[in-house]
């Protein structure tokens, strides 16, 4: 194989530590659960952990809002259980890379409860302070977006939750400070940072107002009940320009260059993945983020074969087109979207579509992210009973229907558990006791265990079924580790019209590979004939979701079943 980085052959797993394992049953995930937890994961074939944040939160946000970046939340151990589980983690050659929240703190820091005591303390510029609010900015979380300190007789900015107030990133101090907490943890030998909301980390410099007729409420109620085409525009319209001004201020490339050269410094190839789609941020390809994730492929209702041929050919031209070519980065789902499962289900054909929609991330040119669950086919759980929702923003939401917007309250927590992201956290479902396995039976959990783990949605019962979705990830992840061009391959579409399969070829010098994805309830004979790349050879099949036994055939007239995920070799 080319020289490629760790990063570019890996398959990353993202964990939600809250949900993920509780190794000490008080029905919150910990070290302890993940570290037991790390033989499953290297048997799934995973050679990476994204883990979300594990620092000490108020969690207000989840433990996206820090209140000490160099320490471990109680709640999930000590110190020393965080170091045993990277030692351990890397014992079994698995990477781990942690998550850096830049753009705020919680306002439980010691830092911002500094800052806010007095205009005159030494850290009373490390956040956004304003004599009154300079604009109509929301927060896309809790509504207004300047919050009143009396101390201060003055307003501080917060992008997320008021809880969450936005750090002054022109303030050197502030830099400092936050790259003395990212050597803290690359000293320790974590191998790098998934990087969150950097788009958010500067604004506007002129502050303009956004010119939205509404305030963030009303939008979000707006486009619940957006149903013709205009009012579905003019809602995507509003969400644009209602924040543009918050977003991508001057400022950010220096800023990532910096943290790169921070990087850098480090021997064993540590990296950067920035929660942001834009590939500028990648710089010339060396000088600024390693990735950046591919969420256009995943911003659409249905994953059709036109929706990912052109999603593709547009990311990868943007990227090779950067002085030193960028990496791709593809995933379909994380802690803040509905799951892979039900997102993109379509209530007939979930469990096909779950498995095509895995082989794709697995296949397609690029380093592909899973989020935890989606092996065993995890589904949304809407929360109705809205005191049971632990996502902030959905309570502030269900208060905001009931009391500004009159909607009767049945109605305001249906919406509130659909919108809220705690539909897809719920805990990992390990078994089919009770609580999933995930806590002993008589705890509360965190968040309510979705009770379809009786119904083999667990990992126990699915390890035992040879043909389950465990199983299935399995052996996919196996087969992409076995064949080199489906990791350094080029990526080259073939019978580009085709609407009802998705058929492509991974080509690198040694191997080319096709697959063929049929997205369709019926089989379909897939026509080659024109394809110089595969006429006159033979396919010799490496997995087939449809059973058919491993041989090599001439590609005649491919007959494929319907959704079958297929690939081959072609010798
Ligand atoms: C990112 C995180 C999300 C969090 C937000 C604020 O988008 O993924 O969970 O709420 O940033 O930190």
């Amino acid at each position: 194989m080319t020289e490629l980085k760790w990063w570019q052959t890996a398959v990353f797993y993202q964990i939600y530590p809250r949900s993920f394992a509780d190794g000490n049953s008080d029905g919150i995930g910990d070290f302890k659960g993940i570290t037991e937890k790390l033989d499953y994961l290297a048997d799934l074939g995973v050679d990476a952990i994204w883990l979300s944040p594990h620092f000490p939160s108020p969690n207000w946000d989840c433990g996206y809002d820090v209140s000490d970046y160099m320490d471990v939340a109680p709640e999930y151990g000590t110190f020393d259980d965080f170091k045993h589980f990277l030692a351990e983690s890397h014992k079994r050659n698995i990477r781990v890379i942690l998550d850096l929240v830049l753009n705020h703190s919680s306002d439980e820091h010691p830092w911002f409860l500094e800052s806010k005591s007095s205009r005159d303390n030494p850290k009373a510029d490390w956040y956004l302070w304003e004599d009154t609010p300079p604009n109509n900015w929301q927060s896309c979380f809790d509504g207004e977006a300047w919050t009143y300190v009396p101390e201060r007789n003055q307003y501080y900015y917060h992008y997320f939750m008021k809880q969450q107030p936005d750090l002054n990133w022109h303030n050197p101090q502030v830099k400092q400070a936050m790259w003395d907490a990212v050597r803290f943890w690359l000293d320790l030998g974590v191998d790098g940072y998934r990087l969150d909301a950097i788009g958010t980390i500067f604004e506007d410099p002129k502050r303009k107002s956004h010119t939205v007729p509404m305030n963030l409420a009303e939008l979000r109620r707006f486009s619940e009940t957006a149903k013709t085409q205009d009012e579905i525009k003019l809602k995507d319209k509003y969400w644009h320009d209602m924040f543009k001004n918050q977003w991508g201020g001057p400022g950010l490339h220096d800023l990532m260059k910096e943290l790169r050269s921070i990087l850098d410094e480090y021997d064993g190839d540590r990296m950067l993945v920035g929660e942001d789609d834009n590939i500028d941020y990648m710089g010339d390809g060396n000088d600024e983020l390693h990735l950046v994730f591919n969420f256009p492929l995943m911003r659409t209702e249905r994953i059709t074969p036109s929706h990912i041929r052109r999603n593709q050919k547009e990311r990868l031209t943007q990227l090779e087109a950067l002085p030193v070519k960028g990496w791709q980065c593809n995933t379909l789902g994380n802690h803040d979207t509905s799951r892979v499962y039900t997102r993109y289900g379509n209530k007939q054909h979930d469990a096909d579509l779950a498995r095509l929609h895995a082989a794709l991330v697995l296949t397609l040119k690029g380093t592909p992210f899973l989020y935890n669950g989606e092996e065993i086919g995890m589904t949304d759980l809407i929360i109705t009973d809205h005191t049971k929702l632990r996502d902030t923003m959905a309570t502030w939401y269900y208060e905001r229907l009931v009391d500004e917007l009159k909607v009767e309250s049945k109605e305001a927590a249906q919406r509130a558990g659909e919108m809220s992201r705690d539909k897809n956290r719920t805990p990992m479902q390990w078994s089919n006791k009770p609580n999933g396995g995930f806590s002993p039976m008589d705890v509360v959990t965190w968040l309510p265990v979705h009770p379809n783990y009786k119904e083999g949605i667990n990992v126990k019962d699915q390890q035992h079924i040879p043909g389950s979705l465990l199983n299935y990830y399995k052996q996919l992840l196996r087969v992409r580790k076995n064949t080199p061009a489906l990791i350094e391959g080029e990526y080259a579409p073939l019978n580009n019209t085709a609407k009802d399969y998705f058929a492509f070829i991974r080509k690198s010098e040694m191997q080319t590979i096709l697959v063929a994805l049929n997205f369709s309830e019926t089989s379909l004979k897939l026509d080659f004939s024109r394809t110089r790349e595969i006429k006159g050879h033979d396919l010799h099949i490496l997995f087939s979701s449809a059973e058919r036994a491993l041989t090599t055939k001439p590609p005649r007239g491919l007959m494929i079943n319907p959704f079958e995920v297929f690939i081959a070799e072609v010798r």
